[in-house]
């Protein structure tokens, strides 16, 4: 008898055999993902991490064992001892990494029963909340497994890289103080001094400007992070950075590091040999060309700017918008006879998300156009038109007249809805852009201020300082963004280490001396004794994991995320907590 775990140890994971271990005897542990009855031999699917593999229970292989493999049902632990077999003539199944062999079992130990579990994990088509639930047995599926495996090739090359260029990884609070990040924070109450609270880090921006103060120079973490906002495909309200400090350098210096971590990462992970420099735009060119601040470069269909054209043309609406300052830009769909006129006319609804009043189309033909704005133009303003497209006959023009807000954003987001559905993005390709020169400061129409673009420590151009008290509007930020196919994976700065700048930011953003003693004291502070001059950036753990691996939802690359609404349905948190909790914090739940 096999004395499985401690004298029979296990030798292979199932997915790892292969044809060159025929005739060998192995010991396997894992579970039984398929049983079939085949009148005697029974066949079960083993499987492990690394895969699966077919193992045979022949009605000879002995009493005990075939009469134990009628008990194994689906999720069963087994171990079982047999001997590598290559498959008769016709029975392979190449759909199957070791499909050209099978194990003919001699031992079998049932270790472990199962209960049915709540779906088949072949299945693909499960309820999301259904797997989240029983997260645990969603997490055998090989596909996630397969996510989680590149996230720690891929945090297992970040430290590589950064040990390799003498950066040291310091682990900072995740009990502290607001952080200034822009979103909501999640706060902890304290028991020992009632009445205040702690509130989990949205980043450990503070923390490793301090470290840059004490001289440690190169920093890096990988580090949780906490924002309590509203949740999308690609965030989650507690996710990971990868987060960077450097001290004695310029944007250049860090771009480069980061592009050779980049490059670090993509090799290990994916085998890709990434081009270096990575190109760049500036937030300018970004929003002109593409209406966004970070756009998917992995096909064409830039916006064209129609306002100069359409001013003084037929149609009073685009006119009429381009007198009162707004702007009349257009994005074609080349060849685009796949959409059909009611396909047209449905993509109105679409810009509406995003505040256009209205979309006009124009398929271009021949000598004219079929569009319901054709009547309005003379035909050789249609001409002029069709040349600033560039457009030939069965193309598909879209215009958006409106402020420059809203036509860059209806617009850059209708060319990425036009090139799902027309199929123009190659799902190889791997398009990144830094984006650089950001605004410092955007108006909050809300809060009728000014407000920082990233945090109120980002050092603005020296040579547009002068413009910061006039018109803080037209002052570019040393910050920059990194965008892989059409997602932010990563954004940083270069901080401002001067207190006399540091002074001019916050009044400029109506921060009292007061105001900003209060929520910063002590990294203000703190620039006063020395600061060097610093700067770094983030990258979006999960983000990055998931182009990666093209995962479509974040909930993908993390082992135990929360749904769109925050939260967990297999621990059921958040949750009620007793009275005497409460008490103990002296807080009341006010309904
Ligand atoms: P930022 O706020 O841009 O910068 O964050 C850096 C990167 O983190 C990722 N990210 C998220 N991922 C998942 N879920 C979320 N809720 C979420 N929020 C952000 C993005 C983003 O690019 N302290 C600065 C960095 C710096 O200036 O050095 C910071 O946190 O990929
Ligand atoms: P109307 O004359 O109002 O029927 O508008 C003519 C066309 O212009 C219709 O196809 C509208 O969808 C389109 N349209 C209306 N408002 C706008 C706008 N702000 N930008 C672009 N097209 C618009």
């Amino acid at each position: 008898m096999a004395d499985f775990l401690t004298k029979d140890k296990r030798t292979h994971y199932c997915g790892n055999l292969d044809i060159s271990l025929v005739d060998q005897e192995v010991i396997l542990m894992g579970w039984a993902h398929r049983r079939r009855d085949h009148g005697g031999v029974i066949f079960v699917d083993l499987r492990d991490r690394e895969g699966i593999v077919q193992v045979v229970f022949n009605p000879d292989a002995g009493e005990n064992v075939h009469t134990e493999a009628h008990k194994i049902r689906s999720e069963f632990v087994l171990a079982v001892k047999g001997k590598v077999r290559k498959r008769p003539e016709g029975m392979e199944n190449p759909a199957l990494k070791t499909g050209a062999i099978e194990v003919i079992v001699s031992e079998l130990e049932i270790m472990n029963e199962s209960k049915t579990p709540p779906f088949s994990f072949d299945d693909e088509e499960i309820s999301e909340n259904v797997r989240l639930k029983y997260r645990y047995l969603d997490l055998r599926r090989p596909a996630i497994q397969q996510n989680l495996f590149l996230r720690s090739r891929l945090a297992a090359a970040t430290r590589r890289y950064f040990e390799e260029n003498g950066f040291i990884e310091v682990e900072t609070p995740f009990l502290g103080k607001s952080t200034p990040e822009g979103a909501r924070d999640y706060l902890v109450p304290s028991r020992i001094n009632k009445g205040t609270f702690y509130a989990l880090p949205q980043s450990p921006q503070i923390f490793k400007q301090l470290l840059m103060v004490s001289g440690f120079d190169r920093y890096y973490q990988i580090v949780k992070c906490f924002r309590d906002e509203d949740l999308r495909a690609d965030r989650q309200p507690e996710f990971t950075q990868i987060d960077v400090e450097m001290s004695f350098i310029t944007e250049e210096d860090i771009m480069n590091m980061m592009e050779g971590l980049m490059k670090a990462i993509f090799k290990a992970c994916l085998g890709k040999d990434l081009t270096l420099p990575l190109p760049r735009l500036t937030y300018a060119q970004a929003i002109s060309r593409y209406g966004k601040d970070n756009p998917d470069v992995r096909f064409g269909m830039e916006l064209v700017d129609l306002t100069s054209i359409v001013k003084d043309a037929g149609f009073k609406l685009f006119s009429e918008v381009a007198s009162s300052g707004g702007i009349i830009k257009a994005v074609k769909a080349e060849q685009a006879s796949a959409l059909s006129r009611k396909d047209l006319d449905a993509l109105k609804d679409f810009v509406e998300i995003y505040g256009a009043k209205g979309l006009a189309w124009a398929r271009v033909n021949a000598a004219d156009w079929t569009s319901p704005i054709f009547k309005f133009f003379k035909p050789e303003e249609v001409k002029s038109i069709n040349d600033a497209m560039n457009a030939q006959e069965g193309d598909v023009i879209f215009f958006v007249a409106d402020t420059p807000r809203i036509v860059n954003d209806s617009l850059g987001n209708l060319r990425i809805h036009l090139a799902k559905k027309l199929n123009l993005i190659d799902p190889d390709a791997l398009a990144f852009t830094w984006i650089t020169e950001f605004p410092l400061m955007e108006y909050s129409e809300s809060e009728k201020r000014f407000v920082s673009t990233h945090h109120p420590f980002t050092s603005p151009f020296l040579e547009d300082l002068p413009n910061l008290a006039a018109d803080p509007g037209k002052v570019r930020a040393r910050a920059y963004d990194l965008v892989l196919n059409g997602s932010e994976i990563g954004g940083g700065s270069i901080r401002i280490h001067r207190k006399d700048v540091q002074a001019q930011a916050f009044a400029a953003l109506g921060l009292s001396d007061e105001d900003a003693r209060s929520k910063f004291g002590f990294l203000l502070e703190a620039l006063e004794f020395g600061a060097p001059p610093h700067g770094g950036l983030a990258f979006g753990l999960d983000r990055l994991t998931m182009i990666m691996t093209r995962a479509e939802s974040i909930r993908d690359v993390i082992a135990f995320p929360k749904t769109q609404k925050a939260s967990d349905l297999m621990s059921d948190a958040p949750s009620k907590v007793s009275i005497e909790q409460l008490m103990e914090l002296s807080l009341k739940i006010v309904q």
